[in-house]
């Protein structure tokens, strides 16, 4: 089967986000200009580099209370900083509920019920109990071609780790089992792992 994406995938559903899987989930919390906290997440991410530590995200669409983007990208437009936090199996539900079409002053953290804990470096909350939790800065918004389509890259600036999730020395996947997302309404979490030696 072959189809340019001009002319368009003969199926009910774009095939795409099912062809870039799984992808890791990134839970971003921010506070608005006026204070309000806010939650949501994000599968279009990943790390870019190592040194400094940087990473991306893409938001896409806008929504009814906001100009450009939905409130994640506003509340980094106005602050400068988010935090990211992992997700895992346990925290599914509340993962997706944090997704729902929520008003711009409504709390996601208070809605959905879900425990908050304040970043150190930055102004900022973040998910309590999650596996890993990362404190980052603003490096550039881009705007990508097509409406309302943005590419975020920050800085890493701190790590948070939950304890259970360090064993030996490593911070080790095994303990909370990563939530990622597949395509159309499909998740998956990481089980099982093997390792391989890197070629010489
Ligand atoms: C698992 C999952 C992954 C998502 N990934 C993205 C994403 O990468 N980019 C995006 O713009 N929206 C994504 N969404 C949708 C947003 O979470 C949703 O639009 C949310 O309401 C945005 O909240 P905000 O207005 O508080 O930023 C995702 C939703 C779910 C459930």
């Amino acid at each position: 089967m072959f189809y340019t994406t001009a002319d368009g995938h003969p199926f009910e559903h774009n095939p795409l986000t099912a062809i870039v899987s799984p992808r890791p989930i990134a839970w971003i919390s921010t506070r608005s200009a006026d204070g309000v906290d806010n939650l949501a997440p994000h599968s279009l991410y990943n790390l870019t580099a190592y040194a400094p530590p940087q990473l991306m995200f893409s938001s896409t669409m806008t929504k009814p209370d906001q100009t450009r983007g939905k409130d994640t990208l506003a509340n980094i437009e106005a602050t400068g900083v988010f935090a990211i936090s992992t997700t895992e199996y346990a925290a599914r539900e509340a993962v997706n509920a944090s997704s729902g079409g929520f008003a711009k002053d409504v709390d996601e953290f208070a809605a959905v019920g879900i425990a908050k804990a304040e970043c150190r470096t930055i102004d900022c909350p973040f998910v309590a109990d999650a596996p890993a939790t990362f404190e980052c800065r603003l490096d550039r918004v881009i705007d990508l071609p097509g409406q309302q389509n943005y590419v975020v890259l920050g800085f890493i600036e701190a790590v948070h780790l939950r304890d259970d999730c360090i064993v030996d020395g490593r911070f080790e996947v095994k303990t909370y089992k990563p939530l990622a997302r597949l395509g159309y309404l499909d998740f998956a979490f990481v089980g099982d792992t093997f390792e391989m030696p890197r070629p010489g």
